[in-house]
């Protein structure tokens, strides 16, 4: 049985690389073009699996060529894919991607089958979720569904990990049981009511995060400026690796992916962030989502 349980988003991303993203009313020519794996659910499951992970994944693809081809790249990396249900007269989903010369993106989704994982479509894959030593989460799903599978691995005495991405208002219910957070700046101050501008600002929004919902660990990813680290209060700032940044699509899953494999090997917290940034230092180096994230020889390399 998988340790490893993945439930969430699979899209298939459309990467225009351009100069600077289009404004309003203006068209412009992209340099380059191209289709490649993506979605927050199946790029955490992708980046764990390559760096060493033993997954399951539960998602939703649509009745269309693409899905298929989603499912089996997914299969490819040695996931599970018996977890991945497919709905009828949905399309798979989808995202538009601009990446600028800057490495920066702008991202629209179109959830597709992805909204049609359900608590019944949850139902029937329970047990891969009771099975494993953790549950791993984004939010480009339903969120009953998100709460309901988190209640599941909390009474089973699976730890639930919680990549809030993208940012979005969360129910309380849903953040009570979770284990472990990993937003950005940015959803963290949508958590919490605290923007982060200083360290001590992540420190402040660390402890509203343990403190409101009983969350144990709270990892904040500053981007350039690395993470911060709270496990139960205590907090400790961890330098990122510097990089030329290419493409950031999947930095923030391809960290999430490396971090929860690290801990699943009994690392500890601190070891774990490590591995996670190192994977995703590398990924940003590269274009696309799922076709940018390293193997595991590699992040281990860029550690020494
Ligand atoms: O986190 C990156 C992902 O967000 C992309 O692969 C895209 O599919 C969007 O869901
Ligand atoms: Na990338």
């Amino acid at each position: 049985m998988a340790k490893l349980s993945v439930l969430g988003s699979i899209n298939v991303d459309h990467v225009m690389q351009v100069s600077a993203a289009p404004c309003g009313g203006q068209t412009i020519e992209a340099k380059h073009y191209q289709i490649v794996a993506g979605g927050k659910g199946a790029n955490q499951a992708v980046a764990a699996a390559k760096l060493g992970a033993d997954v399951a994944m539960i998602g939703c693809v649509g009745s269309d060529a693409i899905g298929e081809q989603m499912k089996r790249g997914l299969a490819d990396v040695g996931i599970n894919i018996d977890g991945i249900t497919t709905i009828a007269d949905e399309n798979t989903g989808l995202a538009m991607i601009y990446v600028e010369d800057s490495g920066e993106n702008r991202i629209g989704i179109w959830p597709g089958a992805n909204g049609a994982l359900t608590e019944a479509v949850l139902a029937e894959h329970q047990g891969t979720i009771e099975a494993s030593e953790l549950l791993l989460l984004q939010l480009e799903t339903p969120i009953q569904t998100l709460v309901t599978a988190a209640k599941v691995a909390k009474s089973a005495g699976v730890k639930v990990v919680l990549n809030p991405a993208p940012a979005k208002a969360l129910p309380e219910e849903l953040l009570r049981h979770v284990d472990t957070i990993t937003p950005n700046e940015s959803e963290a101050e949508l958590l919490t009511g605290i923007a982060i501008n200083e360290l001590s600002d992540a420190g402040l929004a660390a402890n509203h995060l343990h403190s409101q919902f009983g969350i144990e660990m709270v990892l904040i990813t500053l981007g350039k400026r690395g993470v911060w680290l709270s496990h139960k209060g205590e907090g400790m700032h961890i330098a990122g690796f510097t990089v030329d940044a290419v493409d950031t699509t999947a930095a923030g899953d391809t960290f999430n992916g490396g971090f929860v494999t690290a801990l699943l090997e009994g690392k500890s917290a601190l070891e774990a962030v490590r591995f996670g940034q190192a994977a995703a230092a590398l990924s940003v180096t590269r274009m696309g989502a799922q076709s940018s994230i390293p193997t595991r020889s590699e992040a281990l390399t860029l550690l020494l």
